[in-house]
């Protein structure tokens, strides 16, 4: 297997694209699931497709045919299927995106892969870290590209503040502070209550802060961490207090029935710079530099500078068309989201959920 620039492996999925002519040498997408998310991946996988982008949505997938050909019909994907093994056998596709409940991303990546095909798959990966090592051995021992969906990673202001972080334009950042905050669908047989489907905080939003944090500070290295959980044994809040191997320290919190502000701070020796909401898809965020003034009310007010990113669409674009350009090149996993940090991700996640008694699917 070669290497690239990245350091990524390139597997077998760059002879497989356009070897017919039904994408026209694009990118062939199938989609698992036809819920909320897959009804917004789907809008900009088309928009994409409309604007000339390297992807082409082919077919969908869901347990029911009738559910299915309604969302084939609503995004005008030319083949419905009624079940997502019918979808997986079709020579026609590329790389499946799985936008299915959590509990479902395992066992139904797994069997993309024994299918041959390559794979993005929404976050969290999966329940259980030997789950996710499982998916990413058999990933790379077919040589077939894998990612988990974290689409934050993707979007330009995201990848422009870790730059300045990682460049350290305004010296290294010593805290920083993340919250994702928001109120579900709260009923009982709804997927964020249900252990049984991989409900509560942590998995639905408290990955954002989590994996954003490392993105620009670097591995979580010791953490504490404290949930209220709900008569269901789900979370419903979590906080975790992390301390990243850069020495930088961060504060997470996330919630599925309390709003919060869905912001990011972080703070350097010359700047802080915010991630105003929504923090999971930035289109803005704000360099306050103050250049090391000394005192709690400093002689000057800080200069401020802009990274701006707006986008089009709802934001899928860019995880959609970085996704492509892997597939198209030959990688076997994403530069921006490696397999190793899904990994040492399910594992932290793990932790965080037995330290505080957070229930999760049986494995
Ligand atoms: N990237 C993001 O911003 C983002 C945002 C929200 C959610 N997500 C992720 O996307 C995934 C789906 O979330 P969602 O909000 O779209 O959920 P949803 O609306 O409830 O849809 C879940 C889908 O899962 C499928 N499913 C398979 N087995 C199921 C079962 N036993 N019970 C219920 N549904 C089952 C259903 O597919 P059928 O169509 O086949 O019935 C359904 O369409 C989750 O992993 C979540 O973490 C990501």
């Amino acid at each position: 297997m070669e290497e690239d620039s990245f350091g990524s492996r390139k597997g077998k999925n760059m002879a497989r694209i356009g070897e017919d002519a039904s994408g026209g040498g694009r990118v062939r997408w199938g989609i698992l699931g036809t819920g909320r998310i897959a009804t917004k991946f789907a809008a900009e996988l088309k928009r994409v497709e409309r604007l000339g982008g390297s992807s082409v949505a082919q077919a969908v997938a869901a347990r029911e045919l009738e559910r299915s050909e309604r969302f084939a019909g609503e995004h005008q994907i030319p083949h419905a299927c009624g079940s997502y093994t019918e979808l997986l056998e079709r020579p026609d596709i590329d790389v499946v995106y799985i936008g299915l409940v959590n509990s479902q991303h395992y066992p139904v990546c797994k069997e993309a892969l024994l299918a041959g095909k390559a794979v993005l798959c929404e976050k969290p990966f999966t329940m259980h870290p030997s789950q996710s090592d499982e998916l990413i051995g058999l990933a790379r021992q077919r040589g077939l590209f894998l990612m988990e969906g974290l689409w934050s990673r993707c979007f330009p202001v995201v990848r422009a503040v870790r730059d300045i972080i990682h460049g350290k334009e305004y010296g290294a950042v010593t805290l920083a502070e993340f919250d994702f905050g928001f109120i579900g669908d709260l009923s009982p047989q709804g997927r964020l209550m249900n252990p049984a489907l991989g409900g509560g905080a942590l998995n639905d939003v408290g990955i954002y802060p989590l994996t954003l944090s490392q993105f620009f500070l670097g591995p979580i290295v010791e953490f504490q961490a404290m949930a209220t959980l709900s008569p269901s044994g789900v979370d419903l809040r979590v906080l975790v207090n992390a301390r990243h191997e850069s020495g930088a320290l961060s504060r997470l919190a996330a919630s599925i029935d309390t709003i919060t502000q869905k912001e990011g701070n972080l703070f350097a020796e010359r700047a802080a710079i915010h991630i105003p909401s929504p923090l999971w898809k930035p289109p803005l965020a704000i360099c306050r530099i103050h250049e090391g003034q000394r005192g709690s009310t400093p002689a000057r007010p800080p200069t401020e500078r802009r990274i701006e990113g707006a986008y089009g669409g709802n934001g899928f674009e860019f995880e959609i068309n970085h996704v492509a350009e892997c597939v198209a090149a030959g990688l076997t996993e994403s530069p921006l989201m490696p397999l190793e940090e899904t990994l040492q991700t399910a594992l932290l996640m793990e932790k965080i959920r037995k330290e505080c008694g957070i229930a999760a699917p049986g494995l």
